[in-house]
């Protein structure tokens, strides 16, 4: 526990530098001393063309920049404004209409919906449940609110979604708690690349409905699908959600949605929460508890980012200018996917499974020294305990293809 002057620690376990940050600074001062030809920075997570630079959405910028002093001035009301909470449930289902009650508040990016779900939804305390392979902010926002992140084994040994861990976990920790927060990040995963099938889908959801079968124990699933707009065709992707909307009263959705990545508005920080209930009530709940979380940590959101989106959805034309234009960009990400793991499988180099998205996980020993032993030649990677991630959104599809022989010499090296 560090020993601050000032600060307190409050059980938090707070890093010097952020790792990704560090590493990215490596790859940067390589980049200005040998030339960015000789770098492959994956370190990086947002999309970037393959000269490096941030894909940026010009027909959303094009709204941005019609917006008037007041849109971008004012405050917006607490949980967002009446047409961004409307529209976000839109952006966030597709064709998709839940027969259920649906209530969105405002968030700023899918992070504040991970934050308001855990501060409302357990205890101070309490154990959160995700993956073995997560997002580390999970850990941080959880620490800032006194809980902790408990993990199940995503994979088996066959590379399938590991039922029986998820189960044991959910059960061993509803033993122990009153009610349970699940995180699921799904589809395209952060960081394996992973996305639920049909099957995994129904078999979490069965064994959630088992273990509160009793009604004195309650679940609230939180399913984060920042990356659901990058994971591929937008009705495939969202045809999970059929699943969540008829679920027992003590089993609350919550959907963490986020402009970040889909509407390549990462700096204007918005997003939203958005429940799903069978029960009236317990939907009203979520809007006054959230609400109020909301006052209490960031207050409102950025205007201007809701009346863009709110521009977008009110006309049909620029919402297929936005589609079209995202698409290409989604399919430069998909075969840049594709490549790699068809390259991967072709020297024999092994990947955590990968469906689409940002990231691909390869699974090794001595991650941090592999990856060191990779910056030798100017391929920069991130570390994450049982492997390295490598952001298929920031490097080119040519770089994709070169990258995993390079990976395989220095795994065989470091670990002969
Ligand atoms: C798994 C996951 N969830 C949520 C987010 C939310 O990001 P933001 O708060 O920028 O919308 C991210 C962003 O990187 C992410 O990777």
């Amino acid at each position: 526990m560090a020993n601050y002057k000032m600060a307190e620690a409050n059980s938090r376990i707070i890093p010097l530098e952020d790792k990704i940050f560090g590493i990215n600074k490596l790859a940067k001062e390589m980049i200005a001393k040998e030339g960015a030809d000789k770098v492959v920075n994956s370190t990086i997570g947002s999309l970037l063309d393959d000269n490096g630079n941030l894909v940026v959405l010009s027909s959303v910028v094009d709204v941005l920049k019609d917006l008037t002093p007041t849109d971008y001035a004012d405050y917006a009301p607490i949980a967002g404004t009446p047409d961004y909470q409307r529209d976000i449930k839109k952006a966030a289902f597709g064709k998709f209409q839940p027969k259920c009650y649906t209530e969105a508040i405002a968030t700023p990016g899918g992070t504040g919906s991970i934050r308001n779900t855990i501060q409302n939804y357990s205890k101070r305390g309490d154990q959160v449940l995700t993956s073995d392979w997560y997002w580390s902010p999970y850990s941080t926002i959880a620490q800032e609110i006194e809980r902790t992140i408990a993990t199940y084994t995503l994979f088996d040994d066959k590379g399938n979604f590991n039922i029986s861990s998820f189960d044991n976990k959910v059960n061993e920790l509803l033993s122990k708690q009153d009610g349970l927060v699940i995180i699921i990040n799904t589809p395209a995963h952060n960081p394996t690349g992973y996305t639920f099938t049909d099957d995994d889908w129904d078999k979490a959801l069965e064994s959630i409905k088992n273990a509160t079968k009793n009604g004195n124990k309650k679940v609230t699933l939180l399913v984060d699908v920042a990356y659901i707009d990058f994971a591929g065709d937008a009705d495939k992707y969202r045809s999970f959600y059929p699943k969540l909307e008829n679920l027992p009263t003590n089993i609350l959705v919550i959907i963490g949605f986020s402009m970040s990545k889909g509407y390549t508005m990462y700096g204007m920080r918005s997003g939203a929460m958005i429940c799903m209930t069978s029960d009236k009530e317990i939907a009203d709940e979520f809007k006054t508890v959230c609400s109020f979380s909301c006052r209490g940590s960031w207050s409102n959101c950025t205007r201007a980012s809701m009346v863009v989106l709110s521009k977008i959805f009110a006309d049909k034309a620029l919402l297929d200018k936005v589609t079209a234009e995202r698409e290409k960009y989604c399919q430069m990400l998909v075969k840049r996917g594709k490549t790699f793991q068809a390259s991967a499988d072709e020297v024999g180099l092994n990947t955590v499974p990968f469906d689409s998205g940002f990231f691909i996980v390869v699974p090794c020993e001595n991650a941090e020294e592999v990856g060191k032993e990779l910056q030798k030649s100017g391929i920069f990677t991130v570390p994450i305990g049982k492997g390295l991630r490598v952001s298929v959104a920031s490097v080119s599809e040519a770089k994709c293809k070169m990258l995993p022989a390079k990976m395989l010499e220095a795994i065989n090296k470091v670990n002969a």
